[in-house]
């Protein structure tokens, strides 16, 4: 049934996420809520996505224009105006498919451990029993706050919490929201729900005994109960993410990453990660971040969007859109923001900020600076407590720091500013004047006085192994 690319011609599938998700008490859609890093509705699609359907509509409505922003690009946002029941959502969805033949895979946006195997293995089961519509249902220990399915010789009955008897709710076969109908079946089944039940809805569960009475309906039972972790208040969405958060834990591991304490580390979907690299406790990798091979992350370190070459060395310090080089070291307590580069082999430490600025190859900045809208050359040794001022209150202007050059402690650059290849700086210097090459600067405001003495070496704060960091057991 698969068409030239691969496409199963004849499934279509409706993610139901138009629902407010009263339960999760947020102002926020619960689609929106994320896990790991990725909104929840984003979970079904792409699960749904593996089965390569010929249609696959998102029902939106409840905060729809963020909802819809937040969609993969593979699929098509149906709006449902109001939200009048899983039913109603079903029913608009199929406006848009013309009346042929096929099954409709229907999946609740809030399941999303809920795997493409599930759902593989759902339609598979559908199609061989020949019925007109098959229930994925599982025995859970507590059933509260779920739909009860019964079943009984090809009828399939669903009762809602809220509309059941004390004896329906004893029954802990409960209904997880993922069905597959027979199209021409369920197109004549949402033509005869009823909105008489407690939320004056139309439920979409009702169709199952409808179809069940003309042409079967059955249940297909879940064979990993981890995937029945369905989300609907906040309690839910911390052990589902819980669950995620270790299977991507699990994932870096099989790969060759040390990660030391899994309990304590966040590594959110959209992360890589090169192989020996070593992730300490306490360490959040977030968005696009992507860490080389061979690096030290943590103990205590927030990534996010940050890239890491390999070797690199990243203690105590938060990233946020910053571009880390091969070998260089960042830390303890740095923080980078977006527009750092850092160059191979350079070094940004203790108590420092640095923002849109490039620190070149083997440059540092080690302690207690401020770097901003900085051009930073290769070999430059800037001295504690240097400060770019770049922002007049109005303007922000550009410090340009030529190679090999030095500052001493306490210098204040005053952008705009360029300070020359191997010129030397004098301890709390105020520089308002560009400096020469080669030129030694000092005072308030810092005038010329002589030749720049010869390179400067700080052998003993070289980084030991031939540039690589220092290993995570060193104190
Ligand atoms: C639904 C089922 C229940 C099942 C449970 C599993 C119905 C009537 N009940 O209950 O049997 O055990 O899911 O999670 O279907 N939605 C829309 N439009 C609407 C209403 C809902 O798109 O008008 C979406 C929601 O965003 C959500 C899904 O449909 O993703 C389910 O809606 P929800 O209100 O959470 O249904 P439950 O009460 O959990
Ligand atoms: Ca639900």
């Amino acid at each position: 049934m698969s068409d030239d690319n691969g496409r199963d011609s004849s499934l279509v599938a409706i993610v139901l996420a138009a629902g407010k998700g009263t339960r999760m008490k947020s102002n926020r859609a619960k689609m929106l809520h994320t896990l790991c890093g990725v909104p929840m509705v984003n979970y079904a699609v792409s699960a749904i996505n593996s089965l390569l359907p010929d249609r696959l509509m998102v029902v939106v409505g409840h905060q729809a224009d963020e909802v819809r922003a937040a969609l993969p690009e593979n699929c098509e946002p149906v709006l449902q105006k109001t939200q009048l029941g899983t039913g109603d959502a079903v029913r608009g969805a199929l406006e848009n498919v013309g009346d042929g033949e096929g099954t409709l895979l229907v999946v609740n946006g809030d399941g999303p451990i809920i795997s493409d195997r599930t759902l593989e293995e759902l339609v598979e089961r559908h199609r061989a029993a020949d019925v007109g519509a098959t229930v994925l249902a599982a025995e859970l220990p507590d059933p509260s706050g779920l739909g009860r399915v019964e079943e009984d010789a090809g009828v399939v009955r669903i009762v809602e919490e809220r509309d059941a008897t004390e004896s329906e709710r004893a029954n802990n076969l409960v209904n997880l929201g993922l069905y597959a109908f027979e199209l021409s079946e369920i197109r004549w089944a949402l033509g005869e729900l009823s909105s008489e039940n407690e939320q004056g809805e139309l439920y979409l569960t009702d169709a199952l005994e409808i179809i069940g009475k003309k042409s079967r309906a059955v249940t297909y039972h879940l064979k990993d109960l981890e995937e029945a972790n369905l989300v609907n208040d906040q309690a839910q969405l911390a052990r589902a993410e819980e669950i995620l958060r270790r299977r991507i834990l699990d994932a870096h591991m099989k790969e060759g990453v040390t990660v030391r304490d899994p309990v304590s580390t966040h590594i959110e979907a959209t992360v890589e990660i090169g192989r020996d690299t070593v992730v300490l406790p306490g360490t959040f990798l977030r968005g696009y971040t992507k860490v080389g091979s061979d690096c030290v992350i943590g103990p205590s370190s927030d990534l996010m969007d940050t890239t890491v070459g390999d070797g690199a060395l990243v203690e105590h310090s938060v990233g946020r859109g910053a571009r880390i080089g091969s070998n260089a070291s960042v830390g303890p307590y740095a923080y980078l923001r977006p527009g750092t580069v850092l160059e191979e082999g350079s070094k940004v430490g203790a108590y420092c900020e640095v923002k849109n600025t490039t620190v070149g190859k083997g440059s540092k900045v080690p302690h207690l600076s401020y770097m901003g809208d900085a051009r930073i050359g290769e070999g430059v040794n800037i001295g504690a407590g240097t400060i770019t001022a770049n922002y007049d209150g109005v303007n922000k202007s550009e410090t340009e720091i030529g190679d090999g050059a030095f500052t001493g402690v306490n210098t204040n650059l005053i952008a705009p500013v360029e300070i020359g290849a191997g010129a030397y700086l004098g301890a709390g210097s105020v520089v308002n004047k560009n400096i020469p090459a080669g030129k030694m600067a000092v005072g308030a405001p810092a005038r010329v006085i002589r030749d720049a003495p010869g390179k400067v070496s700080d052998e003993e704060d070289k980084m030991p192994n031939n540039g690589r960091p220092r290993s995570e057991t060193e104190g």
